[in-house]
């Protein structure tokens, strides 16, 4: 019923230092505490649900904050494990990239002005196995949708597999480059990357 706060093999980031890194992970490790700490209270209260009421309802509402914010930057820092790799050119992935988008670079451009957007929240890559869109050759496919989840839990493409989940809130990039600096902070996100996660989390979309 409780969740435990996991730990991430960071090697050193270019752009992203260990201060701010630091204090990111610690900001997960309270969204872990909050959401554990939430569901033993609303055990406690759901004793005496009528005269807790109120209490119940908001600590419902805001338990799917605390969960998103947990579970999103579990998807967030896990994107740097281990080393630095490119996408894979030929790999499933970038092939179904290119399909839906032009090209990988388009698809990286999508998301990067989605996080650009105004508002706390994350650029999303979504993938959705179970579509099946019209292609000229006849060959059915998932199709991917980019979105903006606000704060960490509105606006979601419920049911969606995340293939990568950019942070754009302020408190992942105003340590390194100001109020100013969200443009270059996504930059450093993407130089980073280990693209070996992502074509995993694919590779599971598809089964
Ligand atoms: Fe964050």
């Amino acid at each position: 019923m409780l969740y435990e706060e996991k730990k991430f093999d960071l090697p050193d980031l270019e752009g992203l230092s260990k201060e701010s890194v630091e204090a990111h992970l610690g900001l997960y490790a309270g969204y872990v505490k909050n959401f554990n700490d939430m569901t033993l209270l609303v055990g406690e209260y759901l004793k005496d649900a009528e005269k807790h009421a109120h209490a119940i309802s908001e600590l419902i509402r805001r338990r799917s904050f605390e969960f998103g914010g947990m579970r999103l930057h579990e998807y967030y820092f896990a994107q740097w494990e281990g080393t630095s790799t490119p996408l894979s050119v030929n790999g499933p992935l970038a092939t179904a990239l290119v399909e839906g988008f032009g090209s990988v670079e388009t698809a990286v451009m999508h998301i990067k002005k989605v996080g650009m957007m105004r508002g706390p929240g994350w650029s999303i890559l979504y993938y959705d196995p179970a579509a099946k869109p019209a292609r000229p050759d006849g060959r059915s496919g998932g199709l991917f949708q980019i979105g903006f989840t606000g704060e960490q839990h509105q606006g979601h493409f419920v049911t969606l597999p995340i293939i990568l989940a950019l942070d754009v809130w302020e408190h992942a990039y105003l340590l390194d480059y100001g109020t100013t600096g969200k443009a270059k902070y996504i930059d450093a996100c993407f130089a980073n990357y280990n693209w070996a996660v992502m074509e995993k989390r694919f590779e599971d979309a598809l089964h």
